[in-house]
């Protein structure tokens, strides 16, 4: 247990990418566990997932704070009291400051709906079905200040369907998420994923 890569997991609502990840760290041999949990919305669904699995939470309602700077010391001061080593954010909905992601580059990573660098930002499968595109799926990588735009660990394609709507590709597209997810944590846990001078950077082991 001590040697497992102690992971953050940041949420603000259904928790579901959460739970693939807390499914993977429940695997005695999976090489992370996850020691902390942070929302950002008291009613956040995905809490459950914690209180289940009887992993601390905490919940820092960023209105309660009077900048994005001071809402993350308070993140960043949980993080570090769980002592965390690598963050993990699955469906958080705030922006970070530039201060937070300098302290934690390299330590916070990231998945979006999408292939990135395609369809940033929100209601990505709406843009993906009024584009036409024929293959979607999402996209792990570490987080920069920009939105969605660091360097990509890993994406995982799924085909975007005749008929599709958004909550159907939502669906298939979830469901790829909850594997590469895991996946990816289990790769940088295990030493074998890396940034490296803004690089991702990968090693046989
Ligand atoms: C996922 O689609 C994730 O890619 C995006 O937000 C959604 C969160 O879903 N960033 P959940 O809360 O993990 O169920």
């Amino acid at each position: 247990m001590s040697g497992k890569l102690k992971v953050g997991v940041l949420i603000s609502g259904r928790g579901s990418n959460l739970k693939a990840l807390i499914d993977a760290c429940a695997q005695t041999d999976f090489p992370a566990r996850v020691v902390i949990v942070i929302s950002n919305v008291a009613s956040a669904a995905g809490l459950n997932y914690a209180k289940q699995a009887g992993i601390p939470f905490k919940i820092v309602p960023h209105q309660e704070f009077p900048s994005r700077e001071a809402f993350d010391a308070a993140v960043d001061t949980e993080l570090q009291r769980a002592s965390v080593e690598l963050v993990c954010e699955a469906g958080f909905m705030r922006i970070h400051s530039d201060g937070f992601v300098r302290k934690w580059l390299g330590k916070v990573i990231n998945i979006h709906p999408s292939l990135l660098p395609a369809f940033k930002g929100t209601h990505v499968h709406e843009k993906v079905i009024a584009a036409g595109v024929k293959v979607s799926g999402c996209t792990v990588h570490y987080v920069m200040p920009e939105l969605d735009s660091g360097p990509i660990i890993a994406r995982s394609e799924v085909p975007v369907l005749e008929g599709d709507t958004p909550e159907s590709l939502a669906a298939r597209v979830l469901q790829a998420e909850h594997k590469l997810y895991p996946s990816v944590l289990k790769e940088i846990a295990e030493g074998r994923v890396r940034l490296e001078g803004g690089r991702v950077v990968k090693n046989a082991v």
